[in-house]
């Protein structure tokens, strides 16, 4: 008997130290019909990307994250071009909005993104650079960045996109003038402007098993041989209510990571319907969300769900798809859609710390 209630006892403070862990106690935590709060009870992070032109305006967008989420990553404000319109010229007012919002808020952000081939300022692509003078501007501006924001950041996407369509290595600035190296280079320069953030590598189109998620596992696999220090994976999950993951496939890819002991995020979630969005394509989107945040609950190293935006209003996909629309949880009105029902339902009732008693 004594046994048993030891175990019950070790049971109990883990959940608790988790959920202290995970900066529980906070006053939008208090509302216990939330998706913020059903997250933290499952000790996981529950989250979205966030636009700072609203986030000042829009009073029912800010009150909204702050309600449901517990973690936010900047949509485009912390990217190179958006950061640094001039060689040494860096404008972080936008990005700062954003940190400051969570940290007042007591949730956490996710650092978005130090090196892809996308946003970058015509001062660094419309000039002949020699590799010395372009690895100097990226050391530069990783440690500028990172430092900026040292202890402040839970997860930096350090490199973005680096492998392309055809599982080889993206052709980008980077990748042409310091060769593949610069991604070990871009982990390195991370960890020493701020040892305590997670340093991810993020990517699209390897979310289940498959060609481009086999190279980016020997990628990674190979960078952690050689101790480039390397904490986890972002999995973007751009999905479409026509095509439903094989989830099967996503979770035994979510296991090989997590045996190469990545921490892992699913950082860009969106489900994009071919509009109109009709109460059947509605339904299907919720299924998918409920199937996938279950996907990724199955997998303790699972530990973040961001969803690349919080409300439709703002989404990218309209933007970018044509055709497409209504990806998220929340309407244009931000009035909860059958996803944000199915989303909740899920991270209530996904039972994700088994104590196993003897
Ligand atoms: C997108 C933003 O949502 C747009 O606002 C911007 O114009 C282009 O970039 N993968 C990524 C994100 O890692 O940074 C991209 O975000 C979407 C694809």
């Amino acid at each position: 008997m004594t046994r048993l209630l030891h175990h019950a006892a070790v049971a109990i403070l883990s959940l608790s130290l988790t959920s202290i862990a995970l900066n529980s106690v906070v006053e939008e935590s208090s509302n216990t019909g939330t998706l913020r709060f059903a997250a933290q009870t499952q000790g996981i992070f529950f989250g979205a990307a966030v636009v700072a032109q609203p986030l000042k305006n829009d009073a029912r967008y800010a009150s909204a994250l702050s309600r449901e989420f517990n973690i936010v990553t900047p949509e485009d404000e912390m990217k190179f071009g958006f950061l640094r319109p001039k060689r040494n010229e860096f404008n972080f007012s936008a990005a700062d909005s954003i940190v400051n919002f969570a940290f007042s808020h007591s949730m956490q952000t996710r650092g978005h993104t130090l090196v892809w081939h996308q946003r970058l300022p015509q001062w660094l692509t419309e000039r002949h650079l020699s590799p010395f003078e372009v690895a100097v501007i990226l050391k530069e501006h990783i440690q500028t960045v990172v430092g900026h924001y040292r202890g402040r950041i839970y997860a930096w996407d350090v490199v973005n996109e680096a492998i392309d369509d055809n599982t080889k290595y993206r052709s980008s600035i980077w990748l042409d003038a310091l060769g593949p190296g610069y991604v070990s280079f871009a982990f390195r320069w991370a960890h020493e402007a701020d040892p305590q953030a997670k340093l991810f590598y993020n990517d699209y189109g390897g979310e289940a098993l498959g060609p481009k998620s086999d190279t980016i596992y020997d990628m990674i696999k190979t960078l952690k041989a050689r101790s480039v220090p390397i904490d986890g994976i972002g999995l973007q999950s751009h999905l479409s209510a026509d095509h439903p993951p094989n989830f099967a496939s996503v979770l035994a890819n979510l296991k090989r990571l997590t045996a190469l002991g990545l921490e892992i995020h699913i950082t860009e979630l969106d489900v994009a319907i071919t509009m109109p969005a009709t109460a059947e394509k509605l339904q299907r989107q919720a299924n998918i969300y409920r199937d996938y945040i279950k996907t990724c609950l199955a997998v303790p190293n699972c530990k973040a769900i961001v969803m690349w935006g919080a409300t439709d209003r703002y989404s990218w996909v309209p933007r970018f798809v044509p055709g497409k629309g209504a990806p998220l949880l929340l309407d244009d009105e931000l009035r909860p859609k059958p996803a944000y029902y199915a989303a909740l339902s899920e991270l209530r009732s996904g039972i994700r710390f088994t104590t196993t008693l003897p």
